[in-house]
């Protein structure tokens, strides 16, 4: 998912208290007198809320109260959800007044929206300049540049596992295994020189916190790449013509992000206060979301030994358990948006300025696209799951996501094949809303000793 404000994104608690939300008619009132409060607790992640059960029957739409005390429509069915995501009278400007903001912001300290402005990044656009925006960033995750990270995913799984095996159990598997995992695959992503690289993704493995204090760090690296490029003239810093001349960005991509976002810098494609946030927008986007599903998809899979260790017999069976792990998980749970024109949708009329919150997770659970859709079936097939999003945002990093998780079941699945959680998944700590839906540590043991040789380029999902 997107942005810091993305990361916010957050359950909001509807159904339990929801009276039937969608009427035959249109509506373009509140349809119900005491709407529930948004976000709710978060409760255990594997299973969802247990309003879930009550949501059902009350349409697809409803209103809830945001922490503001504003209105907004909670969409959860999975038609609407992919019906707006794709509608551009639905806006992702997070800068709109009307935005709806799942963290209450004190009066004292109102949003600062021209700093916001300036700091937006395509997450939080709309097309066509969001798409100006995303097409920079575009060639770093094509098919063919993932595929060729497959070696290094696979690489920097071994080694965590080498690390948690040598240590023998009971380990955190948050802590030592799907939190680093894709805080090192970013440091690659984006380019961050070899001496930087432990200091960088141990700052990233810490979340939130320690990705703040990464923005200094990423601020000097973008200004130095920058400043050893030469400018649209051909130009050094210096005003000399520079040893080579420029050619832009050019149809090659950089080698790395970080390159790129620095060429473009360079040229004033981007600010550098956008080359920066996009790069701070990557961090967040592309750790947590991967983590938690890691952490919460790997009980998932453990909770039914047959399927897992099927997996280990059956390579072509981990792309579609990673698939159902996405939509069991649906970490990031819902996404903000705000309408610019009225919109007629399931019987109910959405207002100009309204707020519009996408509910991805209980779209991910809509009976009606997923039969026994609480049910955890890795030989489910039907609709393509919301995980990612849908239509104009769906997530940049979805190959790279899909290739980190399938790797990581893999190997676990063959090295450490007794591996069961230590406490019951109910009994972990969740993260606390707002925020993804996550948990904060997983402990885990195993029949000791495991020698499991390491997973030489294991198949996975391509
Ligand atoms: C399991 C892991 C992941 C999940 C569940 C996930 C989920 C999402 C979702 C739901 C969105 C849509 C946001 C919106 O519409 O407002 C999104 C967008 C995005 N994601 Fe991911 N994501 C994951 C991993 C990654 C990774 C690994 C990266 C990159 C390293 C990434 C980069 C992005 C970017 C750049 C966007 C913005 C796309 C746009 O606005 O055009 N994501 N992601």
């Amino acid at each position: 998912m997107g942005t810091e404000a993305s990361a916010a994104h957050t359950a909001c608690t509807t159904a339990a208290a929801c009276p039937a939300a969608a009427a035959r008619a249109p509506v373009d009132h509140d349809p119900v007198d005491d709407p529930p409060s948004c976000p709710a607790r978060h409760g255990n992640p594997g299973e969802l809320r247990p309003e879930w059960a009550a949501s059902t029957g009350h349409g697809p739409l409803t209103r809830v109260t945001l922490p503001s005390g504003d209105r907004a429509w909670l969409v959860t069915g999975y038609r609407e959800v992919r019906a707006l995501a794709t509608d551009s009278r639905i806006s992702a400007d997070a800068t709109h007044p009307n935005y709806p903001e799942l963290v209450h912001v004190p009066e004292e300290s109102p949003p600062d929206r021209r700093s916001a402005a300036q700091t937006r990044t395509f997450v939080q656009m709309d097309p066509p300049e969001q798409g100006a925006h995303r097409s920079l960033l575009v060639p770093h995750f094509g098919g063919r540049r993932i595929a060729a990270l497959r070696p290094m995913v696979t690489a920097t799984v071994d080694a965590l596992l080498d690390r948690m095996l040598t240590a023998g159990p009971p380990v955190d598997l948050v802590a030592e295994f799907a939190a680093p995992l894709p805080a090192r695959v970013l440091t690659e992503l984006l380019g961050i020189a070899d001496a930087d690289r432990a200091f960088f993704a141990e700052r990233l493995a810490r979340g939130p916190s320690g990705i703040g204090a990464l923005a200094p760090y990423l601020d000097r690296v973008l200004r130095d790449r920058a400043d050893a490029l030469p400018d649209r003239a051909g130009h050094d810093p210096g005003g000399r013509p520079h040893p080579q001349p420029h050619t832009g960005p050019g149809d090659e991509p950089a080698e790395n992000i970080l390159d790129t976002l620095a060429a473009h810098a360079r040229t004033g494609t981007l600010t550098h206060r956008q080359a920066l946030a996009t790069a701070m927008m990557l961090l967040v986007a592309g750790h947590e979301t991967t983590e938690n599903t890691l952490a919460v998809g790997t009980p998932l899979l453990l909770a039914h030994p047959g399927r897992f260790a099927a997996l280990r017999r059956d390579p072509e069976a981990m792309p579609a358990a990673v698939e159902e792990v996405l939509r069991h998980v649906s970490t990031a749970d819902v996404l903000s948006r705000v309408a610019t024109a009225p919109v007629e949708i399931a019987g109910v009329r959405i207002r100009a300025g309204e707020g519009v919150l996408l509910w991805l997770a209980a779209a991910n659970r809509d009976g009606a696209a997923f039969p026994l859709p609480d049910t955890f079936d890795i030989l489910r097939a039907g609709p393509r799951h919301l995980a990612f999003g849908h239509g104009f945002h769906l997530c940049l990093g979805n190959t790279l996501a899909r290739l980190e998780l399938g790797v990581a079941f893999a190997a676990l699945a063959t090295r450490v094949p007794t591996l069961r959680p230590a406490v019951p998944l109910d009994r972990v700590p969740a993260k606390p809303a707002p925020g993804l839906r996550g948990i904060t540590e997983l402990p885990v043991t195993w029949d000791a000793p495991t020698t499991g040789a390491p997973t030489a380029a294991p198949a996975g999902p391509q």
